[in-house]
């Protein structure tokens, strides 16, 4: 695994792609301050280059290097949860390439936790760089938590386990070098906050995540509000995002069993994502039941909806979390899986 960590800092450090496992989801690494690296991802996402992604840094990264009028906070939530899943958006150092900040005077940055990224970033320029990474799928797509999930949406098929000789060409004729890491163990993307604009608006929540909002006024000593119109922009942010490729939707635990039935008598293939009530519904592989807690459900809900979208269902109903603000980075990525199947059961039903 060293070699391969090796290698694939040295890939980085030649303007290369490498996906690379992360405790939220894969990412898709490259230079932060290479623009035409960085114009790589953009390139093998299908992402609208004027969508910012975000510096990853080894752990004791100098902030300073990174971003300018840093607040107290900034480097107290540092401290506090770096590195974690936690994404703070700053004012940028004049340095880093308006490809990473899309144009904006604010870069995103978070060191990760996970041990193969940790490697990774201490290899990449002796410590010293970072990587510009998005999760790292197609643009709209369902974000990766293994490895074997990041080789299916690039179409990698044909890399070895926990190997980066092979090099495969991606769809978009570029070569992406994937490192192994197993699971994403948090399994939605880093909790985003806002400080650039610390004085005047105070903390912003643009992503929830794994990290709530109350532990960040627990460290700060204010509750992130939500974004306003002026809030920075954030893609994870858009409506639709997160989606697969069958519609979703959400109903509610009482109505299950009985919208199953009814799809099911009009000719509906079903797939199922519980998380409360197993015995509910019977559907063998084309239901997938998550425990009934969000730390649990974040870390199963991305492959849970890549796999149930490989049975070719016409629908996956997904049974309703709890709307506690527990559950609030889940239902935030439901919602926006869920966005562009509007009025898909009444159509079903309506049949
Ligand atoms: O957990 C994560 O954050 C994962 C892993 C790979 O670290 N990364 C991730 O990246 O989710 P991505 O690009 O899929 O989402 C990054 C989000 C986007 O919504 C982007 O718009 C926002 O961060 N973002 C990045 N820089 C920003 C900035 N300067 N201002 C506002 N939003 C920013
Ligand atoms: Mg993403």
């Amino acid at each position: 695994m060293d070699a391969d960590i090796a290698a694939a800092a040295r890939v980085l450090e030649a303007g290369g792609l490498v996906a690379f496992p992360t405790e939220t989801v894969y990412g898709l690494g490259a230079d932060a301050e290479n623009p035409a690296a960085v114009a790589r991802i953009y390139q093998a996402k299908g992402r609208p280059n004027d969508h910012p992604v975000i510096v990853h840094v080894a752990p004791g990264a100098d902030l300073d290097y990174w971003v300018t009028d840093i607040p107290d906070a900034a480097r107290q939530l540092v401290a506090a949860f770096w590195p974690g899943p936690l994404t703070l958006i700053l004012k940028r150092a004049s340095h880093i390439p308006d490809a990473v900040s899309g144009g904006q005077d604010t870069v995103g940055i978070r060191c990760p936790a996970h041990p193969v990224a940790i490697a990774l970033l201490s290899a990449f320029k002796g410590g010293r760089g970072g990587l510009a990474a998005p999760s790292a799928n197609k643009f709209g797509n369902v974000s990766p938590t293994t490895a074997q999930h990041v080789r299916d949406e690039f179409h990698l098929d044909d890399v070895e386990e926990g190997s980066i000789t092979g090099e495969p060409a991606c769809s978009a004729g570029l070569h992406v070098t994937v490192l192994e890491g197993g699971a994403s163990q948090v399994g939605i993307e880093s909790t985003i906050v806002d400080l650039s604009r610390l004085a005047t608006h105070g903390p912003v929540l643009l992503r929830p995540g794994h990290i709530t909002a109350q532990q960040i006024a627990d460290v700060i000593g204010l509750l992130p509000a939500a974004p306003d119109q002026a809030a920075p922009r954030a893609s994870g942010t858009l409506e639709s995002h997160y989606a697969p490729r069958t519609p979703v939707t959400m109903v509610a635990h009482a109505a299950l069993a009985d919208t199953v039935a009814q799809l099911q008598a009009r000719g509906a293939r079903v797939a199922v994502i519980g998380h409360a009530c197993g015995a509910m519904v019977d559907l063998g592989d084309s239901q997938r039941l998550l425990p009934a807690e969000p730390v649990g459900y974040a870390y199963g809900i991305y492959a849970a909806l890549r796999e149930m979208d490989l049975v070719k269902a016409d629908v996956i109903l997904v049974e309703t979390p709890p709307q506690s603000s527990d559950w609030l980075g889940v239902n935030d990525r439901l919602r926006r899986s869920v966005f562009g199947s509007t009025g898909i059961l009444a159509r079903f039903l309506s049949e």
